[in-house]
């Protein structure tokens, strides 16, 4: 058994990232596509953020990761991108990188030799359930492939704070299962998780949820 395998699943326990945002307001297109919102998120819990199309989940999930400022309101702590781990819906892979360049980049960029760099890609990729296509360019993966290896990427850094745009919106039952795994294990690490999802059943295995319609929090649907 290699080091990356003995340790596949079990992430080092670490420091997660309370984020309060209070009021959150983004305007696009002369519309407030979240309007009003405030969100908690906790070391050590999942967050869900459900609703229909177009309800805003996108945009809010790129104000809570820090990648997007909020037209009005507050997210503490500002510095959050830094520390994120983003999946993100489009996945954001480049096309012309391998599956496990793609998930060493993080890995590059913070420095490590580079040992660590490819034994940290593999071991994420395992976790998101794609052992197998390392060197598969990313234009030629499957759209459920790339899903995970954008998985992958996201939980290859350890990072404090975990934003999953419909991680497992591509998935099959069972690699949805083992990538809701991985989300829940980066938790149990001290992550703190925000996830948005149109799956009724992923949010429900979520510690607690958010409804959004027309931008705006509401009262979560009947089950
Ligand atoms: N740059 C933009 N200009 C105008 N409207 C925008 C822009 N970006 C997003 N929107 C609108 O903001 C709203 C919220 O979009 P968002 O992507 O956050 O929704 P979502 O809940 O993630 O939807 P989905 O479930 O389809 O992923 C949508 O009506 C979208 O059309
Ligand atoms: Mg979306």
């Amino acid at each position: 058994m290699t080091e990356a395998e003995r340790t596949v699943g079990t992430p080092a326990a670490r420091q997660g990232m309370a984020v309060t945002a209070r009021g959150v307001v983004v305007v696009r297109g002369g519309r407030r596509v979240v309007d009003d919102v405030d969100v908690d998120l906790v070391p050590g819990r999942i967050l869900a953020v459900t609703g229909p199309s177009g309800s805003g989940k996108s945009t809010l999930l790129a104000v809570l990761a820090g990648l997007v400022l909020p037209d009005a309101g507050s997210v503490e702590p500002p510095d959050r991108a830094a520390r994120a781990g983003v999946v993100f819906q489009g996945y954001g892979l480049l096309p012309v990188l391998t599956a496990a360049e793609n998930v060493e980049l993080p890995l590059q960029l913070r420095g490590l030799d580079r040992a660590a760099v490819r034994e940290g890609a593999e071991v994420a990729l395992a976790r998101a359930g794609l052992p197998d296509v390392p060197d598969r360019l990313a234009e030629e993966l499957s759209g459920g492939q790339r899903q995970r290896v954008a998985v992958a990427r996201a939980l290859a850094l350890g990072a404090a704070l975990l934003v999953a745009d419909e991680p497992t919106a591509e998935l099959d039952a069972d690699s949805a299962a083992l990538v809701l795994g991985a989300i829940r294990a980066e938790a149990d690490a001290g992550a703190a998780v925000v996830l948005a999802t149109h799956d009724p059943d992923v949010a429900a295995l979520c510690d607690t949820r958010l409804h959004l319609v027309d931008g705006r929090a509401t009262a979560e649907p009947a089950p």
